[in-house]
């Protein structure tokens, strides 16, 4: 109804509204006032913790693009190996895991049949599995060892929003509790980017307020047949999961492709007006930012219509862009939970304007219980 709906046309824009609230919930009673991360549901041993050494996170659809945002974060963090493979494919490939293996399980539901399935592989290979699941008592977490539960509240639209953000934060979360334990991040790093998290709420509100240009540019691509979407490093998941939000909800044929991979196949695809999303990282010390500026620069050569989301005030790229979608200032390993806002709101308006139902989209389920 639309009391249940608090005035939201759809549960999705509600969800998507929601976010600011759910991030902070995650973040809840997480980080100790002496500097610790506290995941007390965790339930594997720090003595086990150390010996860890591979992780693979293991999940579907979103949840599957959180988890390569994971990887980046992880890796970089923790100095552990970590791969990233979509629970359908990962027990019938016979995967290398065992007792010295962390299995992180994302699922949003707790009851995907996919990832139950590669979990209960994993463990009869003797891996530790930890869940990063938003209901309490699943089926997913009851059969992992340990569980982050992310608090997110009930995600009712098909199409999960809140549901990612938030397995975003347990993800980080998760990566600087492993660096702790392990001592691989020094000096304030981990105060650092804690303090960057729990900012994020206020950051996400004061976004939220101003997405006008984003529901306006719905509107004027409603009849595109096509859309890319383009992100490097961790811009690359964000560019994933943009495109299949607008599969998932508009029906319209998009994909997300890595920056640099362009020249080696979809640049073929470019064509005059064709929309193209780019995500820009941060402007740091490292040349991403500038590669992916080349990159926008390539497409818009070839005649696409480039919408750049950009730190707000990045004159460099700005030339470059038909539309600047400005974010917020972030570290760019943090940077997918203010790019993907946008691409939400996006999909959601467009699907609207397109006349689609969209809590519940033609042909898909909210959770997928068969194989
Ligand atoms: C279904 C939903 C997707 C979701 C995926 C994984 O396909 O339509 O939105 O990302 O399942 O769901 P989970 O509950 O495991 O996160």
């Amino acid at each position: 109804s639309a009391a249940e709906k608090a005035g939201y046309d759809w549960f999705m824009r509600k969800e998507i509204y929601e976010q600011p609230e759910a991030v902070a919930n995650t973040l809840l009673g997480r980080y100790d006032v002496d500097g610790a991360l506290r995941l007390d549901q965790m339930s594997i041993a720090a003595s086990e913790l150390k010996r860890i050494d591979k992780i693979v996170v293991i999940a579907c659809g979103t949840a599957s693009y959180a988890g390569l945002v994971a990887k980046y974060a992880i890796e970089h963090w923790t100095r552990i190996p970590c791969e990233v493979e979509l629970a359908s494919e990962f027990r019938y490939r016979d995967p290398i895991v065992g007792p010295t293996t962390l299995v992180v399980a994302i699922s949003q539901s707790g009851e995907t049949a996919d990832t139950l399935m590669a979990i209960r592989h994993a463990r009869e290979q003797r891996a530790r599995v930890v869940a990063i699941c938003n209901t309490n008592g699943s089926t997913i977490p009851r059969e992992s060892d340990g569980v982050i539960y992310t608090h997110a509240g009930p995600e009712i639209g098909v199409a999960s929003t809140k549901g990612f953000l938030t397995q975003l934060v347990a993800c980080y979360l998760l990566g600087l509790y492993l660096a702790q334990v392990r001592g691989t991040l020094f000096g304030d790093e981990v105060e650092r980017l804690m303090a960057e998290l729990e900012q994020m709420p206020d950051t996400l509100r004061g976004m939220l307020e101003n997405q006008d240009q984003v529901l306006k540019l719905a509107s004027d691509f409603s009849d595109n047949p096509s859309v890319l979407f383009l992100g490097r490093h961790v811009g690359y998941p964000v560019a994933l999961e943009g495109a299949l939000k607008l599969k998932e909800l508009a029906y319209i044929h998009a994909e997300g492709f890595a920056a640099g991979e362009l020249k080696h196949g979809p640049i073929a695809l470019i064509e005059d007006r064709l929309p193209v999303f780019v995500v820009v990282p941060p402007r740091g010390r490292d040349l991403l930012h500038d590669k992916v500026v080349s990159n926008i620069q390539e497409v818009r050569a070839r005649g696409a219509f480039t919408v750049v989301l950009a730190e707000e005030d990045d004159d460099e790229v700005s030339p470059y862009a038909d539309v600047l979608i400005g974010l917020p200032k972030v570290s760019t390993l943090l940077q997918p939970l203010l790019a993907i806002v946008p691409l939400q709101l996006f999909a959601c308006e467009l699907a609207t304007l397109k006349g689609h139902d969209v809590d519940q989209p033609r042909n898909l389920a909210k959770s997928v219980t068969v194989e």
